[in-house]
């Protein structure tokens, strides 16, 4: 049995002799420990802070004595008086073994730090991401030994660091040697390489050690919605999350559209890329002030976008995917420098990934939804839909898993909406209508308290009521059905027919007021019929797609459905199920998880495991092509009924009864589906 002290890390268990006088970072890295360091335990850079225990620990079987471990130094007084340290906490490559020691590595001096995912199957992230910081000190120039100033950074790397060659642009280049000489030969230097890189690439370089933060961007490139996230690269903390609408809106709400714009006009396919370019530059900006830190800070970027967003992000002529065969330029993923996109708000040496595209209309968005829902490693059979204006839908299990897009529209989004917004605060996100009086309550973004309740109207002070985002239109239709307002074939009935004056006729049809703010100089808030028209195309082209896939795997049910999609809130499962877009199953069966393609961006750029993962399960997976598909438009016309026309949901009927009404006039708007051209590819 050695007679060295026994030194054990928590929460690893990781354990080992180690002689009296070893550091404890030299300790942990021994052992394989996950404690970080930046400056290569020179005391300056605190990330490798730990907690030594005292005491008895039986469950280790060590007596840790108050002389375990060396006394607080001069550079731990130096960095504390500098900067703070927590009391207790001692820099781990300051410190050394003394005798039997339990010392505890805190979750911010873990380099894989696990971050936990909230959603409906919690999972942890590990973070490995392509970029670190590293400290350095380089040598001097010396004229007896003449070698640029990037070799000796190079070399200083391989020492200190163990790092292989590097790469640098020309854009580092420039700054090199005034940086170095600023530091008086040390600098910090961020490093970035990707699973498929051979060489580190220096991104950026700082004098000396700083104390910047470096951070990327993780963003869900839609149609309608762009939405990012910015994260610490170190611990994947999300310092903010924001959206704006893609303003390639205005050539085209869907993608068929867009593609048509650029087949149409000469140029039409820059004009977009243009747009696109411009919107995530002010993203970038706008997500920067927000979370108070500078956009040069911002050196990854990860996209996950849909085929078509794909192309003209990367500035590829999209007109291929408006026809048969569909095919994409390339459905590798892509590795490439901000610059050559002309995101030049972020830092001009930021590197972006892109996630590999599945199919010709199944692309990077769908393979993020993968990622980040996990169905290949499913027990039972899951369909997962991630709603948007163009839907990316999974179904599969650890044997097989099928993938198809299907285009909705984007009603979804709030968009097509009489009174439809981006979810932003002021937006009604929840409602819930009285089956007896039909009088509608409702709750917006940025608060909980429900329009009749105390204190609604001071919460609503400063953003007003603005409109119903996605999740709260899909509430509202939903609650008009249950409500008895809507009948099946999705007719909203007069004020006679419901017995309620909120019914107001609308031309030859009626709507249905939610909230009046008209005597306040505020909007009146409806869900007309054109509106229910929008939710019926895009539930239906939802529910067809799932359908398909349903068919091809050979079942008529799931054992579980998974709802994604980047809305304000997550969206009610039970009514989603009662307006019939998705198949029927047992609600508790049924699980919102938010924006699943953010999601597995924001994975992907915290590890590059995930990436390696990614782009092999995209090969993996089995693409359905709906538009070419006869059974679709089948599927799609039974699907427009409230919830459907023919397809049986005995689970909505234990949670739910549907009052059997109908208010087709004979004119009055029509509840004929079936001659309406559905929106879709090609
Ligand atoms: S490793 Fe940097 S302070 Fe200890």
């Amino acid at each position: 049995m050695s007679t060295e002290p026994l030194v054990i890390f928590t929460p690893s268990g990781k354990r080992g002799h180690f002689p009296a006088g070893t550091p404890i970072l030299t300790a942990a890295r021994q052992l394989g420990v996950d404690l970080d360091s930046v400056c290569g335990g020179r005391g300056i850079c605190s990330k490798c802070q730990i907690t030594p225990s005292f005491g008895e620990f039986s469950k280790h079987g060590v007596t840790v004595q108050e002389d375990a471990i060396s006394e607080w130094n001069s550079v731990e007084q130096r960095y504390k008086d500098k900067r703070g340290l927590i009391d207790g906490r001692r820099l781990g490559c300051q410190a050394t073994v003394q005798g039997d020691i339990v010392i505890d590595v805190p979750p911010e001096s873990q380099v894989h730090r696990q971050v936990v995912r909230k959603a409906a199957s919690d999972r942890t992230i590990t973070m490995d991401p392509a970029t670190h910081l590293y400290y350095v000190e380089v040598d001097e120039p010396d004229m007896h030994e003449p070698t640029g100033d990037l070799e000796r950074l190079e070399r200083a790397l391989q020492e200190q660091w163990e790092i292989g060659s590097i790469t640098a642009d020309l854009k580092i280049l420039t700054r090199l040697q005034t940086v170095l000489r600023k530091g008086k030969w040390t600098a910090t230097v961020a490093l970035h390489k990707s699973h498929k890189d051979d060489a580190h690439k220096v991104v950026e370089i700082w004098s000396g050690m700083t104390e910047d933060r470096i951070y990327g961007l993780a963003i869900d490139l839609g149609s309608t919605t762009i939405a990012a996230h910015l994260c610490d690269l170190r611990n994947g903390e999300v310092k903010a999350s924001t959206g704006v609408m893609n303003p390639q809106i205005r050539f085209g709400e869907d993608l068929m559209s867009r593609v048509s714009y650029a087949m149409m006009n000469p140029g039409g396919d820059q004009e977009m890329t243009n747009a696109v370019r411009t919107a995530i530059n002010g993203l970038t900006e706008a997500i920067a002030t927000e979370a108070g830190i500078r956009p040069f800070q911002i050196l990854e970027t990860v996209f996950v976008c849909n085929p078509v967003m794909h192309h003209l992000l990367l500035g590829i002529d999209p007109v291929e995917l408006g026809q048969a065969p569909f095919a994409l330029a390339t459905s590798e993923s892509l590795a490439l420098n901000a610059r050559d996109l002309d995101l030049n708000v972020m830092n001009e040496n930021a590197q972006v990934y892109i996630l590999p595209c599945i199919a010709g209309h199944v692309g990077a968005d769908a393979a993020a939804v993968a990622l980040s829902e996990e169905p290949d490693k499913s027990e039972d059979l899951v369909l997962v839909v991630d709603v948007g204006t163009n839907a990316e839908i999974l179904l599969g299990n650890k044997e097989r898993v099928l993938a198809c897009s299907s285009p909705t529209g984007p009603a979804f989004e709030g968009a097509q909406i009489s009174s439809g917004q981006r979810a932003a605060p002021g937006a009604i996100e929840r409602i819930e209508i009285n089956p007896e009086t039909k009088e509608p309550r409702f709750r917006v973004i940025g608060s909980d308290i429900w329009s009749d309740e105390d204190g609604f109207d001071a919460v609503i002070a400063t953003t007003g009521i603005t409109g119903i985002c996605g999740s709260g239109i899909i509430e509202a239709v939903a609650e008009m059905r249950i409500a008895g307002l809507l009948d099946p074939k999705g007719l909203i009935g007069s004020a006679e027919q419901t017995g309620t004056s909120r019914s107001i006729p609308e031309g030859r049809t009626h709507s249905y007021v939610i909230h009046d703010g008209s005597a306040e100089g505020g909007p009146v808030i409806t869900v007309t019929q054109g509106d229910i028209r929008a939710i019926q195309l895009a539930k239906s082209a939802l529910y067809a797609g799932a359908r398909l896939l349903m068919d091809e795997m050979g079942v008529d049910t799931v054992d579980r459905v998974v709802l994604a999609g980047a809305f304000g809130a997550h969206i009610s499962t039970k009514h989603a199920m009662v307006l019939g877009m998705i198949p029927d199953a047992p609600l508790d069966k049924v699980t919102s998880a938010g924006n699943a393609a953010g999601t597995g961006a924001r994975i992907a750029l915290s590890n590059l495991g995930a990436r390696v993962e990614i782009e092999r399960i995209v090969r993996e997976i089995t693409k359905v092509e709906t538009a070419i598909e006869p059974k679709f438009q089948e599927h799609f016309v039974n699907a427009n009924a409230i919830p459907h026309a023919t397809d049986p949901f005995p689970e909505l009927a234990k949670i739910t009864t549907l009052p059997d009404v109908s208010f087709n006039t004979g004119g009055s708007g029509g509840g004929d589906q079936g001659g309406r051209r559905r929106r879709r590819r090609g």
